[in-house]
């Protein structure tokens, strides 16, 4: 009998876990209910690798001179012996030479440098929303959907923009400008609700159309201000700041005057 393990179940899609779950169960002669699982909502891609014509372990890859000049700086931090830890910035430093999404070639590749088996790699391309394992737009839109950004009305921004885009979550404008796709918490939870545009910028305190506003700026080439869509500084809140209104003491210690005393004769 096969094992199931967490990486069988790092590559299965949820129809795919149903049906194998419910095989095993079946002859133990329990009811074998359907899983529950979170909304199909099209986020960051597809779970499983499907090979195309554009994505396939045969599409060209090769680290450009300006990704080789970075990659030892990258590397010196890490052991020779725990390498592997390099998985993250090298995966992004890929990514970010090819037009922000990673092709399985460029997955391999990493895997190669680091002298590690794919699937260590693919685990981690597709646990984190951050790598796009398919073509995405100029603007890649991340919209967070997580709880915070919800009930501060995520989903009436999302529907603003995919109206405005004419797409749904998970696809592309046909003038590749823009992909829409839901992410789980990217902790500005405080500004919620908010958008990260190409893993760079945040654009918080949304409304339906202060982010209608902006990507049709984007889209018009015209500047657009990252941060706190609302007006308000940072994360002090409408009301500006209520408390830490002083700049506070230094908490620090005077080392130079214990300098100076521990340096002075011992009275006998
Ligand atoms: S819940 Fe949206 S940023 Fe945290």
């Amino acid at each position: 009998m096969v094992e199931l393990n967490s990486l069988h179940f790092s590559v299965l899609s949820d129809g795919m876990l149903n049906r194998v779950v419910s095989r095993r169960l079946a002859p133990l002669g329990r009811v074998a209910r359907s899983l529950h699982t979170s909304r199909p909502v099209r986020s960051a891609g597809i779970v499983q690798h499907r090979n195309t014509d554009y994505n396939n372990a045969e599409t060209p890859f090769e680290w450009n001179e300006d990704s080789k000049s970075k990659i030892p700086f990258i590397m010196s931090k890490y052991p020779e012996a725990y390498k592997q830890s390099a998985v993250m910035p090298l995966l992004q430093l890929a990514q970010e030479q090819n037009d922000n999404w990673l092709p399985l070639s460029a997955m391999n590749k990493v895997a190669e440098m680091l002298d590690i088996p794919a699937m260590r790699v693919y685990e981690v391309a597709t646990f984190y929303s951050q790598y796009n394992r398919e073509p995405v737009g100029k603007f890649h839109i991340q919209l967070c959907g997580t709880t915070p950004c919800m009930v501060c009305g995520s989903e009436k921004v999302s529907e603003a923009i995919q109206k405005l885009l004419n797409i749904k979550q998970g696809e592309t404008t046909k003038d590749g400008m823009f992909t829409l796709t839901e992410v789980e918490c990217l902790g500005a939870c405080a500004n919620a609700p908010m958008i990260q545009i190409n893993n760079k910028e945040f654009y918080e305190n949304l409304t339906p159309e202060t982010a209608v506003k902006l990507v049709d700026d984007l889209r018009n080439g015209r500047a657009v201000q990252v941060g706190p869509q609302n007006g308000q500084k940072n994360c002090e809140g409408i009301q500006g700041k209520t408390s830490l209104k002083t700049n506070p003491k230094p908490v620090c210690r005077d080392l130079d005057a214990l300098k100076a005393e521990l340096s002075k004769p011992k009275q006998q």
